[in-house]
């Protein structure tokens, strides 16, 4: 069963093909990153524009790279939320449109789902599928979520950020030291020539699968306005080490309160090399890591998730609409 993946919830203008939610046949992703870059953040309007310029092109792009025609493809999968709404409305309706003129099935999918189910896709031979119940953390620029997969499309969320998710505590984190935007790779790369030798402060919430992470941006705001800080390199690896340490270490402790089989990681901060590492390294039981590209925003993962909504009879009709606010659980 081969899916057409569309993803435009925020600034990366995606389509791909999947085969049976496993195979990646094809990947396109138009990124806005270096027109958001001049504004330090994203322009939901820039982006809505971006996404109807680049939209069309990318979708034949994705179906001609997988060898396929449009007789070929028996379903299209397409985010509805969460996002912005604008940007969220090119990928829904385009979405649409095809599916009415070339009268393929549509289903909607929530972004995180896909962001989970990038796990599924392009695993070598040796590597079997990830096994139920599992505990998936999902740290993106908009969500940190500790989620309880019991099953295809069956979550629990036990814990989630009560301030800055993950990756936007990156980003601002990478504004305060004046690294750059996108701040996760910036403060990554910044980290490699530093040691994490600065003294940040870490909320642990004990007693909660819940996360807090702008006591540490703004205890390192105020150590770069104290003129504190002699050396970027080093203020960068002590924040990435103080996140991930928290992120690592409440992952592991939720995964043995309920027992699961194995844990995974998802979205955009899964890209992060020290995260990666870190929950390998500690935690006691089999982790999956999707590959690097298919951490950030792509449509293979909205496709893969897409499948497993088609194989369950999850078809959504042209009355299908964008929901912003859009939960997982
Ligand atoms: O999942 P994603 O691509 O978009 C959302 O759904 O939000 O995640 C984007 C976030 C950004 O905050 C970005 O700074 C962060 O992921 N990110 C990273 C890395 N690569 C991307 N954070 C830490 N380390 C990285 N290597
Ligand atoms: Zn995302």
């Amino acid at each position: 069963m081969k899916i057409l993946g569309v993803e435009t919830s925020c600034d990366e203008t995606a389509a791909a093909v999947v085969e049976d939610g496993t195979r990646t046949l094809s990947n396109q992703v138009a990124s806005q990153v270096e027109i958001h870059a001049r504004y330090g953040g994203i322009v939901p309007e820039v982006a809505s524009r971006q996404h109807i310029l680049a939209i069309i092109p990318v979708i034949k792009q994705a179906v001609a790279d997988a060898g396929v025609t449009w007789n070929d493809i028996d379903g299209i999968a397409v985010t509805r939320g969460p996002g912005l709404a604008g940007s969220l409305l090119i990928g829904v309706n385009t979405a649409k449109a095809i599916s009415m003129a070339h009268r393929i099935p549509i289903t909607g999918v929530n972004h995180l789902e896909g962001h989970i189910y990038a796990n599924w896709l392009d695993r070598n031979g040796s590597d079997p599928a990830p096994a139920f119940p599992l505990l998936s953390l999902i740290v993106s620029g908009g969500h940190t979520d500790l989620v309880l997969m019991k099953g295809h499309g069956d979550y629990v969320l036990l814990g989630r950020t009560r301030d800055d998710a993950a990756g936007e505590a990156f980003d601002k984190a990478a504004r305060i030291l004046d690294l750059g935007y996108p701040g996760g790779p910036a403060i990554q790369q910044a980290s490699e020539s530093g040691t994490a030798s600065v003294q940040l402060p870490r909320a642990w919430l004990k007693g909660t699968n819940d996360f807090s992470f702008s006591g540490i941006k703004t205890a390192l705001l105020r150590l770069v306005e104290g003129g504190k800080i002699q050396n970027k390199a080093d203020a960068a690896a002590s924040f990435q080490e103080a996140v991930v340490e928290v992120l690592v270490t409440k992952t592991i402790a939720a995964a043995r309160e309920y027992g699961v089989k194995q844990v995974i990681l998802a979205g955009g901060v899964a890209a992060n090399r020290l995260l990666r590492e870190r929950l390998v390294k500690d935690s006691p039981l089999p982790v999956s890591i999707p590959d690097f590209e298919l951490c950030t925003d792509n449509a293979a993962m909205i496709a893969a998730c897409g499948y497993f909504r088609f194989r369950a009879g999850r078809t959504d009709g042209l009355a299908l609409d964008v929901v912003p606010g859009l939960k997982l659980a």
